[in-house]
């Protein structure tokens, strides 16, 4: 590396200008990137799981059509991520394969249960809702197919969270029972979509070092504050109750105030603790073996048309 490279490097970051594939970069942030955008990805194609065993029992064919538009988007966005991360020099197989034998990881929130059809509803609300206040600022990454890929994601994630939120909004407004429903999804993934914005700051690994790079444009913290901040409102709407007894608006901060979620919770769904991650990594397995004379096909396809040339 030259002096000079490393000066560049550091000019476009000092003037919030993007970093692209081509442009020398420290090792560790090229490192950092791969493991946030893998492990992004990664949460995108789990993610698909818990909604897709959903789509055989949606409650109308209007409601199924949705369904299977949203987690068809969910594949794409960890197609384009995956495409960002190889754009730093690594494979797709290799980053499945980390994920297959766990040396990377996927988000925490993809290892509830989704029991009722309002835990689709839920989803969509809450978990998309907490993608979209993570993911905006992520559109001003300052490494530059990860802020671009953001873009479009960030738009189908607002058809994803409008669909949740129209979902229990459909079942508050029916029976007591389609309402208490409703209510029990809120109490099963309110604090785990809190959590999804990481560790406190105090225990983040990343945050200084990200932030200083324009990787990360707000801390865990601030990242959550905004979730919250957002929903709460919308869960008025909803007439739901958020299971949080210390929520309540500040006025002298200008946010909600509210609980401490437990970090013992986070941080076994974060190792992966439990039979329902073995499942999910079982089922991703499953696929990706069952896939592979697609890709096969797609290589050899894509061999005899070199030849053609
Ligand atoms: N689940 C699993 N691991 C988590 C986590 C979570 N919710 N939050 C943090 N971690 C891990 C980090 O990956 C890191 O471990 P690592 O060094 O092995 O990668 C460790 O905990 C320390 O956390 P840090 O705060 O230091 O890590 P980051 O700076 O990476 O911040 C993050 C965590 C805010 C999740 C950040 O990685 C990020 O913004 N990632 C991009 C967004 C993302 O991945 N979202 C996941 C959900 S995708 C989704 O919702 C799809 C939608 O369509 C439904």
């Amino acid at each position: 590396m030259t002096i000079h490279a490393q000066q560049r490097f550091d000019s476009l970051i000092e003037a919030d200008e993007r970093i692209e594939p081509d442009d020398w970069m420290p090792e560790e942030y090229r490192q950092t990137l791969v493991r946030q955008i893998a492990q992004h990805a990664h949460s995108e194609i789990i993610g698909m799981q818990p909604e897709g065993a959903w789509i055989s029992r949606a409650p109308s064919l209007h409601r199924k059509a949705i369904l299977i538009a949203k987690v068809q988007d969910e594949a794409g966005h960890g197609l384009y991520l995956y495409g960002a991360a190889e754009s730093l020099g690594t494979t797709r197989a290799e980053l499945l394969d980390r994920l297959h034998t766990r040396r990377q990881k996927y988000s925490s929130i993809f290892n509830y249960p989704t029991p009722t059809w309002a835990d689709v509803g839920a989803i969509g609300w809450l978990v998309d809702g907490a993608a979209i206040a993570n993911q905006v600022p992520l559109c001003r990454c300052s490494f530059g197919p990860y802020g671009r890929a953001m873009v479009r994601i960030c738009k189908e994630e607002s058809f994803h969270q409008r669909q949740g939120f129209q979902i229990l909004l459909r079942l508050t407004e029916g029976t007591a029972e389609q309402k208490q429903m409703a209510q029990e999804a809120l109490n099963r993934w309110w604090w785990p979509s809190v959590m999804m914005f990481g560790p406190p700051d105090s225990e983040s690994v990343h945050n200084a070092r990200n932030m200083a790079w324009g990787i990360k444009r707000f801390t865990n913290d601030e990242l959550r504050q905004g979730f919250v901040d957002m929903t709460v409102p919308q869960a008025e709407l909803l007439g739901l109750t958020i299971p949080d007894p210390e929520l309540r608006w500040n006025d002298e901060r200008g946010h909600y105030d509210f609980g401490e979620p437990d970090w013992e919770e986070f941080a076994r769904m974060v190792r992966g603790e439990g039979d329902l991650p073995e499942q999910r990594l079982r089922v991703r397995r499953e696929a990706h073996e069952n896939g592979a004379w697609v890709r096969e096909a797609a290589a050899a396809y894509a061999a005899r048309q070199r030849q053609a040339a």
